[in-house]
């Protein structure tokens, strides 16, 4: 509750910069506060399951860098990050199969989060155009809103972004006079829809990108989380000079560090590590040193597949549920890996409204107009599968189901 008078919260409105009156807090922020109730089923919050590292060995690294080295650890640090994580970064994407980046090219960053600030502010200047898919990641969304650029969308089917649509949007918002500065994608399992770019779809993507003059933003936070299929190359390993890749920390280790990366092309390295540093100085040390002695002495890539494991065995019994209970008119994705099951319902039924009878039904989901940047995608639904245990899921999604029956029902009649 604001304790100033009235009038001075009036004149500060008037202060505040068109940027700022654009920010609002997303979807998920709000259902995140209802997810708190444990008398709801919550398949809305993309959460890893942090219940599975070794807590008490993460313990006694943190224990012992700040007895031992605390003089370091807790002191700013350079802001490109430092150099034994951006080492052992390239160890990470070379798991990825991503081989061609130098040390100089990385800069470890406050999550991907903020490689994405970096890249809008480096980038765009306020009615800028950039591409991505329908839906996508959120909270790129409320990022190119803050920098007051416009969203446009490429058309997608279950195989990803489809080349020819975006040759011709390129070509259609052109004709516009729009100025187009990147493509920001999520290729592997995309946040919301789960879907991945087909293979020979990636090269085409790469080459319409570079022959227009069109940097590609490569979002990949969920890559290492395949639970099924090959891994296909990273649009980075195609094209290193014309794509920005984005890594992260949060969900193969943990988001409460904020510690992910950028690897950028040489020739725009500086301007972008420069963009990060006006922000935050540095990203945290200590953090950084957490996740290297955990890198190196723990068996991480073991930890990588028994969380697959995991996550499979969720994944399975969302589809198994959604199979058995959901009424024929709702469609789904059905992920390869990540965290999330995209849902699409008659047209006519509101998600936004159904979230408040799902709150009164026990289960909880994200609507889908929160990540659709055409705003077509009232009727679509986000689920989550990564944040609770097997039996939890088949309950949600029965609850769910009825639920959709009976908006179905009152919708057709
Ligand atoms: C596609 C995507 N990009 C970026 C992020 C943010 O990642 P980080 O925690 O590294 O900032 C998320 C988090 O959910 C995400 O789904």
């Amino acid at each position: 509750m604001s304790t100033a008078p009235q009038s001075l919260s009036t004149a500060h409105e008037g202060l505040l910069s068109e940027r700022a009156a654009g920010i609002k807090q997303s979807a998920v922020r709000d259902v995140f506060e209802l997810s708190l109730d444990p008398s709801l089923v919550s398949l809305a919050g993309g959460n890893p399951y942090l219940q599975l590292l070794p807590l008490e060995k993460i313990g006694a690294i943190s224990q012992r860098i700040i007895t031992e080295q605390g003089p370091e650890a807790l002191q700013y640090g350079s802001g490109l990050g430092t150099e034994q994580l951006r080492t052992q970064i390239l160890d990470v994407m070379a798991a990825e199969g991503i081989t061609n980046v130098k040390l100089e090219d990385v800069v470890v960053t406050n999550g991907s989060q903020s490689a994405q600030d970096m890249a809008c502010k480096v980038f765009c200047d306020p009615g800028d155009t950039v591409l991505c898919e329908d839906p996508t990641y959120v909270g790129a969304l409320n990022t190119f809103e803050a920098y007051q650029v416009k969203a446009r969308e490429v058309s997608t089917d279950d195989h990803g972004l489809i080349p020819e649509a975006l040759q011709a949007r390129i070509t259609q918002l052109r004709a516009a006079g729009e100025r187009i500065k990147f493509l920001y994608t999520i290729p592997n399992f995309n946040n919301p829809s789960g879907i991945t770019l087909a293979t020979e779809r990636r090269e085409e993507i790469v080459k319409i990108c570079r022959e227009e003059g069109i940097l590609i933003l490569e979002d990949n936070p969920y890559g290492m989380l395949r639970y099924e299929g090959e891994a296909a190359p990273t649009l980075r390993s195609l094209d290193p000079e014309n794509v920005i890749y984005m890594g992260s920390f949060s969900k193969i280790f943990a988001p409460g560090l904020r510690i992910g990366w950028a690897a950028v092309p040489t020739h725009l390295f500086r301007r972008f590590y420069l963009a990060g540093e006006a922000v935050a100085l540095c990203p945290p040390t200590l953090n950084q040193m957490i996740i290297s002695a955990y890198l190196q002495e723990h068996d991480w890539k073991s930890q990588i597949t028994k969380y697959n494991d995991l996550y499979r065995s969720r994944r399975d019994a969302m589809l198994d549920a959604l199979e058995k209970h959901l009424p024929v008119e709702v469609s789904y994705t059905r992920p390869e890996g990540g965290f999330f099951i995209w849902l699409t319902l008659p047209q006519g039924i509101d998600t936004y409204e159904l979230l408040q009878l799902g709150v009164k039904a026990g289960v909880i989901f994200i609507p889908g107009a929160a990540f659709s940047p055409s705003g077509q995608a009232d009727n679509k639904l986000r689920l989550a599968f990564c944040a609770v245990d097997e039996a939890t899921i088949a309950e949600g999604v029965q609850r769910l189901s009825a639920l959709l029956a009976t908006a179905i029902e009152a919708n057709a009649s």
